[in-house]
């Protein structure tokens, strides 16, 4: 309770967390599995302003487009989607919504609300079938990790889940985003499931992040934190947040920063309890929070009540 309300008012530190949490990250920061070797320069005191300043002029969403070895040689030009990822989606998108999957949005009845924006995006196996009160039943994209793809248990050819929707496809690359050890050695085979799925699928839009977006992100939370954060890509859910307001004139966010309903209940669909699915062991869930934190311009209320925060669209932001 005490860490809900130092992130509210964004002066949380790992130093915070539970013991064992700590333990997790300080693993994470010693086995650096990516090779993460950090070139940019800490900016950890900038106003929200010089944030979104900062943001606008990095952020580009990147999806592999085949031009790139090994992709290049092996066909994937013809085989990604024609019509790259940012110009899918009508530009006059207006507002978006990012559902996470947290435990806490259970009992939130902000399913109506959800469903009022434009558009919407939800994550991997997370379900509306059942839940709709809570998280509404309409999904625009869904941003899917490796493990989707690639553990049967997730039936990713023949769920409905991931039928009628835009599917974007991420998995950890080495920092270095050298494309060729990233094709030999991914976290989980994603590329061929991909393959199969676009060549059986070919009217679905379908895309696979490139490393170089995701490692890019994970630079701008780095430098602009104070701590030394986890050597790991961020989460799904902060990649969703800069996609959309790549996107969308603004973004509301559900359940990223908790409400008052937080809880150890790791996803509304599934009994299985761990704070760090919240707070983060392996991404660094707790910076990128706190980052997204100092960009709301949503009411307090919101942020307690529903766990909402209000971001605006990288288009708008004037520097
Ligand atoms: O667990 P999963 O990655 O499928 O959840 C989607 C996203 O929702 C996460 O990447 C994370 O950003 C967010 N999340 C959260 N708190 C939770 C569960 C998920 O912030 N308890």
């Amino acid at each position: 309770r005490a860490l809900l309300r130092r992130l509210w008012k964004g002066d949380a530190s790992a130093r915070m967390l539970h013991p064992r949490l700590q333990k997790a990250m300080g693993a994470y920061l010693r086995a650096n599995k990516h090779g993460v070797n950090f070139r940019g320069r800490r900016a950890a005191g900038r106003s929200r302003a010089e944030l979104l300043c900062a943001l606008r002029g990095r952020v580009r969403v990147r999806t592999l487009d085949g031009s790139e070895p090994p992709f290049s040689a092996l066909g994937w030009r013809a085989l990604v989607p024609a019509v790259p990822l940012g110009r899918l989606l009508p530009h006059g998108l207006r507002t978006c919504a990012v559902v996470t999957s947290a435990g806490a949005i259970l009992n939130s009845s902000l399913g109506e609300e959800i469903d009022s924006h434009d558009a919407v995006l939800r994550f991997n196996s997370a379900p509306t079938r059942g839940y709709e009160k809570d998280v509404g039943n309409k999904t625009t994209v869904r941003i899917i990790n490796s493990q989707i793809l690639t553990n049967p248990r997730h039936h990713f050819t023949d769920s409905s889940l991931y039928k009628d929707v835009i599917l974007v496809a991420w998995d950890p690359a080495p920092y270095s985003a050298n494309l060729h050890l990233w094709y030999k050695k991914p976290d989980y085979n994603l590329f061929t499931p991909y393959v199969q799925h676009r060549q059986r699928n070919p009217n679905q839009p379908f895309y696979i992040l490139h490393p170089k977006f995701i490692w890019q992100l994970w630079d701008i939370i780095q430098e602009n934190t104070k701590e030394k954060i986890q050597p790991n890509p961020p989460s799904s859910g902060f990649l969703g947040i800069l996609l959309m307001m790549s996107l969308c004139s603004e973004v509301h966010v559900y359940e990223y920063i908790p409400s008052v309903r937080q809880t150890d209940l790791c996803h509304y669909h599934e009994p299985y309890y761990d704070a760090a699915c919240t707070l983060g062991a392996y991404h660094p869930l707790l910076y990128e929070k706190l980052l997204m934190q100092r960009l709301n311009t949503g009411a307090q209320g919101d942020l307690h009540r529903k766990g909402k925060v209000v971001l605006p669209g990288l288009r708008a932001v004037r520097c």
